[in-house]
């Protein structure tokens, strides 16, 4: 409740720029997406030395389909490159990787890709990843309610025990602790519909550098900050 001297535990990032890093070199702006996906590996191998357990990274939301259907298929095509090139390394890594967000919208191979990693590094538990596509915090919540709302209706469920701590089961992270720290990169200071409800008491860090240059080095100095973050969770401290 006072001020922590640990790590945070969970580590959640909104990897925001890449397009402007490809504008600043005239290139297209999937050539920042490319830049941006070498990132992801750096920054999962730093988990274990920084103490975070959990790191959960923004790849794809549920309001990005409104970009042009070469960003979007260009996006799906390098999902389904990087899941194959670094399946292997995963494993190998120790790192369970999980997936959020609505896939009824997903390619079936790109799908079924997902499941298989989930299954492939389903014992590993050194660095928990997940990674948010196609996903959107307001979908989430409204996906959640659904659910419960049939478990209501088939008597599997009392209206009467929903509350914060059961409706949170629902949702796409039940099994992950909240994040504890939120960074955006890019210098936008919004929360672009990630973690909704799972952030209402994260800390938040708006970093000025872009997705593509978002090196180990900056994230263990983020990471180390929050070291010295009074989190008060309500309370007063003495
Ligand atoms: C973030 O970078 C990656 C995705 C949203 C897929 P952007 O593509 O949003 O980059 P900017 O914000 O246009 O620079
Ligand atoms: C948020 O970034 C989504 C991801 C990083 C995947 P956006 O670039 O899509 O968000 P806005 O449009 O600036 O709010
Ligand atoms: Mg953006």
């Amino acid at each position: 409740m006072s001020r922590s001297t640990t790590s945070p535990n969970h580590v959640a990032i909104i990897m925001d720029g890449n397009g402007r890093w490809a504008q600043m070199r005239n290139r297209p702006r999937l050539i920042g997406h490319h830049a941006g996906a070498k990132r992801v590996k750096e920054i999962v191998e730093a988990c274990p030395g920084l103490s975070v357990k959990y790191l959960t990274i923004f790849a794809f939301s549920t309001e990005n389909w409104k970009r042009t259907q070469t960003e979007v298929a260009g996006l799906m095509k390098l999902f389904k490159r990087y899941l194959r090139r670094e399946a292997q390394n995963l494993l190998n890594n120790g790192v369970r990787v999980r997936f959020i967000g609505d896939r009824t919208r997903l390619e079936p191979t790109l799908v079924d890709m997902m499941d298989n990693l989930e299954l492939l590094t389903a014992d590993n538990d050194l660095v928990h990843l997940t990674v948010a596509l196609n996903y959107g915090g307001r979908d989430e919540v409204a996906r959640a309610a659904r659910r419960l709302a049939y478990d209501v209706q088939l008597g599997k469920l009392d209206p009467k025990s929903i509350n914060d701590e059961t409706f949170p089961k629902y949702l796409d992270t039940h099994v992950l602790p909240d994040p504890d720290l939120v960074i955006r990169t890019s210098g936008e200071a919004r929360i672009s519909n990630f973690l909704l409800w799972q952030s209402a008491y994260a800390e938040y860090e708006f970093i000025d550098t872009l997705w593509p240059d978002f090196t180990d080095e900056i994230f263990a100095e983020v990471v180390g900050r929050f070291g010295a973050r009074e989190r008060r969770f309500g309370a007063v401290v003495a």
